[in-house]
């Protein structure tokens, strides 16, 4: 391995760009040699920021360079075909959540990891942020005692990163408890110490961003979108949902390349996803959690509550605290954890610096895709319980 690790970056958006391109380029021990999108207008705005050589082919890409790490933040539909190949090229590769969009697609990236015997890990930043850490080193100190029922309320007032993008398009993400809820299903399965779980059950809806609910009166033979950029009620004021794009990698050049727009109709959304709903778990050991999110409401809050048999947590993740009660004296103990630098409350540097350690043979892999699979596995049960109707056994 060379003094810096060689390193490309798969996918070159958002995450891509703003969350590892902005880490890496301040790392002293890491060197961005090469880029990988389908669309060129990002790509080269990438390398404009970054430095690397472009490929818009993944194959030659991997043939050409003489990489150490790739770091996959395609759209999550493309991590396993990404992903597969990159180890099969010997690379190490960090994931960003969730592996794959589907329980079988995970299971090909392990097979792939085992077959390479290279490192792989999942980006499951939210395991580093302070608090749901400090929460954890809490839960192995005994103090909560033994766990068995675990509820946390997602409240997220930012929609658009859902309704108007790939994101909450089944066929790009395997749904929303797919996308966003297998950060959740994680929290739960790590706190719990891996237990299996057994049952998902699921209600969900899309009850709000559907077409019928347009908040304004649409005039005669204009119609909403495309985007929130181009759109006639967007631009003059009319819908108070308008959120246009207008940045360099976003721009109508851009989406000329591919069609991909990041400023789409939120009340066209896929209605096949949901805006708001329940999915329960229940584990083999007994125990059981509920995840709530709602991507319609004014404010963003994540809040746990996490009951044993010795005491009760309840965390609150944008006020950063933590309050411990003792079961039997009433007893409160209350933790204000300090504001972190870093993206997703701090928790992003510490992932970069997890994968990087663990390639160097540093540090054990904290994440593993075993445990990224589980959060998919969950996910997709989740998923086919609200088509269903039914409790899934897994
Ligand atoms: N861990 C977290 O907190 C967190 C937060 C946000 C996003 N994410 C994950 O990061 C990933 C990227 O999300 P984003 O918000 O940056 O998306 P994005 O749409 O901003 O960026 C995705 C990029 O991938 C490119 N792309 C699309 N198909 C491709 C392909 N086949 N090959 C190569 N590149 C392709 C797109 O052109 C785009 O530039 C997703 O998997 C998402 O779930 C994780």
């Amino acid at each position: 391995m060379s003094e810096k690790l060689k390193v490309a970056i798969i996918g070159c958006g958002a995450r891509g760009k703003l969350s590892f391109g902005a880490m890496l380029k301040d790392r002293e021990d890491c060197e961005v040699t090469a880029l990988h999108d389908t669309n060129i207008v990002r790509l080269k705005h990438m390398s404009g920021y970054l430095g690397g050589r472009t490929y818009t082919n993944l194959d030659e890409m991997l043939d050409k360079e003489e990489l150490d790490c790739a770091i996959i933040t395609t759209p999550d539909a493309e991590h396993e075909r990404c992903a597969v190949k990159a180890l099969d090229h010997g690379v190490n590769v960090l994931i960003d959540k969730p592996l794959a969009t589907t329980a079988k697609g995970c299971q090909n990236v392990i097979d792939a990891m085992k077959r390479s015997g290279k490192t792989a890990m999942i980006g499951f930043n939210l395991r580093h942020n302070p608090v749901l850490k400090k929460m954890k080193e809490i839960i192995d100190e005994g103090v909560l005692g033994k766990i068995f029922l675990i509820e946390n309320r997602e409240f997220y007032d930012g929609g658009r990163t859902y309704m108007s993008r790939w994101n909450g398009v089944k066929s790009y993400s395997g749904g929303l408890w797919n996308h966003k809820g297998s950060h959740d299903f994680d929290i739960f399965n790590w706190y719990l110490g891996f237990p299996k779980p057994v049952k998902v059950a699921c209600f969900a809806a899309m009850n709000v961003f559907r077409p019928e609910n347009i908040p304004f009166k649409l005039e005669k033979d204009i119609p909403v979108g495309p985007g929130c950029s181009c759109c006639y009620y967007g631009k003059n004021g009319i819908c108070k949902d308008a959120h246009p794009e207008k940045g360099e990698m976003w721009n109508e050049e851009a989406v000329r390349e591919d069609g991909y727009r990041k400023d789409s109709c939120m009340y066209m959304s896929d209605l096949s996803t949901h805006d708001n709903g329940f999915a329960i778990v229940e584990y083999a050991n007994g125990a059981k959690a509920c995840h709530m999110e709602c991507f319609v409401c004014g404010f963003s809050e994540r809040i746990y509550t996490i009951a044993g048999d010795r005491a009760t947590a309840q965390m609150s993740l944008h006020k950063r605290t933590i309050r411990i009660t003792d079961r039997w004296t009433k007893e409160t103990v209350t933790y204000e954890l300090p504001e972190a630098q870093g993206g997703h409350g701090g928790a992003d540097p510490l992932l970069l610096e997890s994968f990087i350690r663990a390639v160097k043979g540093e540090t054990e892999n904290l994440s593993t895709l075993e445990q990224g699979m589980l959060s998919t596995s969950i996910a997709e049960a989740a998923e086919r319980s609200r088509e269903l109707g039914q409790v899934i056994k897994l």
